[in-house]
């Protein structure tokens, strides 16, 4: 791990994911330097230039430059937000093979240049992908995380808050599995103020199991709603990986669904799959194995295996 006593994220990738998490990792001052890389050099010169104009109006200036591979040697994480997105109609595994490619030149450039730090991973499939990164790396697999199911516990608490008419924060509630079409709510688990969700609904006859069932599918569906309406999305995965790199660099501890890798935790094992876990400045120091009942651990199993199926056709 690099041991200098400025902490440097580079971010690989200035497309509208990786731009918006530049923005957003400045409007908080996460880092002290951050970096940005892209094949394109005028888009990550103009992103650099754009950025540093707002420095004044953030709380801390973060130093932030355009830079190359170099830069990554002394970065303690590499955010990579590179490759091929999806357009309408297309599912994040359709991805695969695009953004596989992408990702073995991305990771050997990285490694090439000395980088012993902590590799965050947005691109998708995310799963499928940090897998691949864990793999080129050669790192440590608690170096290597996905922002796996952040953004769907995001918007699973959002709309719960929504519904229950309390703050998105007082709402404790995960999705799991695949960052995809086999996610699953871990309703068994979900609390609001400290009350299980499902005890709500029968208490209250205006709260319903089928209202419930419909925010899952909202969650599940949500990116297919806003890139129906506006190309991709990129706010809210931004703020994910902002705060997934603020639990690492500040050495949080603090638990969040995102991609690690399984190796018999859950009853699964060689995938990289969106769980909770404890992230610190070591990365992922342990992932949290919540007690699912039968139906929760089926369905983790079967979007486990989808992943698997995914990942043996690529790696064996
Ligand atoms: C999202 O869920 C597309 O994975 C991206 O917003």
């Amino acid at each position: 791990m690099p041991k200098r006593n400025v902490n440097r994220v580079a971010l690989i990738g200035a497309g509208s994911v990786g731009s918006s998490y530049a923005f957003a990792m400045l409007n908080q001052a996460v880092a002290e330097e951050f970096v940005i890389i892209d094949l394109n050099e005028n888009k990550a010169m103009g992103d650099a230039m754009d950025l540093n104009h707002g420095k004044v109006f953030a709380p801390n200036p973060t130093k932030t430059w355009y830079g190359t591979y170099e830069d990554c040697r002394d970065a303690d994480i590499v955010c990579i937000c590179a490759g091929a997105n999806q357009k309408p109609g297309e599912t994040r595994l359709d991805l695969v093979k695009k953004n596989l490619v992408i990702f073995k030149s991305i990771v050997d450039d990285v490694m090439a240049n000395g980088f012993d730090g902590i590799f965050l991973v947005a691109t998708n499939p995310v799963d499928v992908l940090t897998y691949a990164t864990w793999k080129f790396s050669g790192l440590p697999k608690e170096r290597v995380i996905g922002s796996g199911t952040i953004l769907d516990s995001g918007r699973f608490r959002y709309l719960l808050g929504e519904y229950f008419d309390v703050s998105p924060s007082s709402v404790h509630a995960s999705i799991i599995g695949e960052h995809g079409d086999t996610e699953l709510p871990v309703w068994s688990h979900a609390t609001i103020g400290g009350v299980p969700v499902l005890e709500l609904i029968e208490r209250h006859d205006h709260y319903t199991k089928e209202d419930l069932d419909e925010i899952f599918v909202n969650v599940r569906d949500a990116a297919y709603q806003i890139i129906e309406k506006k190309g991709a999305t990129y706010y809210g995965i931004a703020m994910g990986l902002t705060r997934i790199t603020k639990a690492i660099l500040y050495n949080e501890n603090s638990i969040m669904t995102v991609s690690a890798y399984l190796n018999g935790e859950y009853n699964v094992d060689d995938v990289y799959i969106g769980v909770p876990a404890v992230l610190n400045r070591t990365g992922i120091r342990n992932v949290m194995e919540i007690n699912l009942n039968e139906e929760e651990q089926r369905k983790l199993n079967h979007s486990a295996t989808v992943l698997k199926d995914i990942l043996s056709e690529q790696f064996d």
